[in-house]
């Protein structure tokens, strides 16, 4: 059931009120100002991050009452702080995921509700940290389950996703060699941080064999699939994954490809570690480390680019091609020129 919304105003919010293809069900409409239960804050919203999850709760993933919110990545500052809240006050700059099972509203909206919340370090801005929650948390998830060590050699298939982009970084810094596979977008600045990098597509198991010399250790799979129903899925690749493993489905992990991963032995990267939504036991416990590593440039997360609250049908229609090359963030502040 919903939370309670609070009388002190309404807000602007992009919502669904039935399950459908995102660009027909969703709607920028007013919506009551949400009032944060026990336990959680509320921000005002000056940044939320896109991603392909919101597409798929839009469609029914994680079903529960309706209306419903999109814009699971935020950054803003505190509001109101609700019943037991300790360690923060209002004022405070921070980014987290927005609560969109709850309340009637999430991220993309002036206010959101947050139940875990890290404070914005020195150094990073409000924009910058509205890209980090899911990048973070989906790919230390993945590449902690893996069990990613020193000196193994990690391939990251659609590194130039920002959930493969971070999880390259993530790889490196615990001292593994990273092989990537990633379109033109982000070629150079995964070598640059340290990762050899070759295209997917066509050939792709031949070329990253060689390079590794023979069947890397590890796995790990975060090119999109069935972002539009007119859209072919990347179909196959994760049999091409087990190829490049020498034949060993327990080496490779997906965060994306279930019934696949289902069907070859693969090993899926939400549903193996019971405690949280759809089997998954979350980790926004290295949201501070993460945003910390943002803010010392140690950790980026690339923008590809903001929009005003109006453009948020172009930023669905970015997001669902496939093709983001980089974070989409809405600005609900901003106004649209
Ligand atoms: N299970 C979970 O917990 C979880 C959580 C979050 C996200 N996800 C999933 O993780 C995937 C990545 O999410 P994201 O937000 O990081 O995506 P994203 O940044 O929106 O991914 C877009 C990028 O994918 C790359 N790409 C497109 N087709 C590809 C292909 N066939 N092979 C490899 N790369 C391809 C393109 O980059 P280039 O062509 O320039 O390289 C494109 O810019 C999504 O499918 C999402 O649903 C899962």
């Amino acid at each position: 059931m919903s939370a309670p919304t609070s009388a002190a105003g309404a807000m602007r919010t992009i919502r669904f009120h039935a399950y459908g293809e995102p660009a027909d069900v969703l709607r920028l409409e007013e919506a009551a100002i949400p009032s944060p239960g026990p336990g959680a804050i509320r921000v005002r919203v000056h940044g939320c991050g896109l991603n392909p999850a919101d597409w798929a709760l839009c469609r029914g993933l994680f079903a529960g009452d309706l209306p419903r919110g999109v814009g699971l990545d935020v950054a803003g500052v505190v509001d109101a702080v609700g019943e037991g809240v300790a360690g923060v006050v209002i004022g405070d700059p921070v980014l987290g995921p927005a609560n969109y099972v709850d309340y009637a509203s999430a991220g993309a909206s002036d206010y959101a509700i947050l139940d875990h919340w890290t404070k914005v370090p020195p150094g990073l801005d409000l924009t910058q940290a509205a890209s980090l929650p899911m990048v973070v948390e989906t790919a230390f998830r993945s590449i902690d389950w893996l069990g990613v060590a020193a000196d193994q050699t990690l391939v990251v298939n659609g590194a130039g996703t920002m959930i493969g982009f971070g999880a390259v970084q993530m790889g490196l810094m615990r001292g593994a060699r990273v092989i990537a596979t990633a379109g033109e977008t982000f070629a150079e600045r995964l070598r640059a941080l340290g990762a050899v990098v070759t295209a997917y597509g066509d050939g792709m198991v031949e070329r990253v064999r060689e390079i590794a010399g023979g069947s890397p250790d590890l796995i790990f799979d975060a090119a999109p699939v069935n972002l539009k129903p007119d859209i072919a899925p990347a179909g196959g690749v994760l049999a091409d994954l087990v190829k490049i493993a020498g034949g060993d489905p327990r080496r490779v992990l997906t965060c994306v490809d279930f019934a696949g991963a289902a069907a070859l032995g693969v090993r899926n990267g939400f549903g193996e570690n019971p405690g949280g939504p759809g089997g998954a036991l979350l980790r926004y416990d290295v949201l501070g480390d993460f945003a910390r590593a943002a803010a010392e440039g140690r950790f980026s997360v690339p923008i590809a680019r903001t929009f005003a609250f109006e453009e948020w049908r172009d930023a669905v229609d970015i997001s669902l091609s496939g093709r983001a090359h980089g974070k989409l963030v809405i600005l609900p502040a901003a106004a649209s020129e």
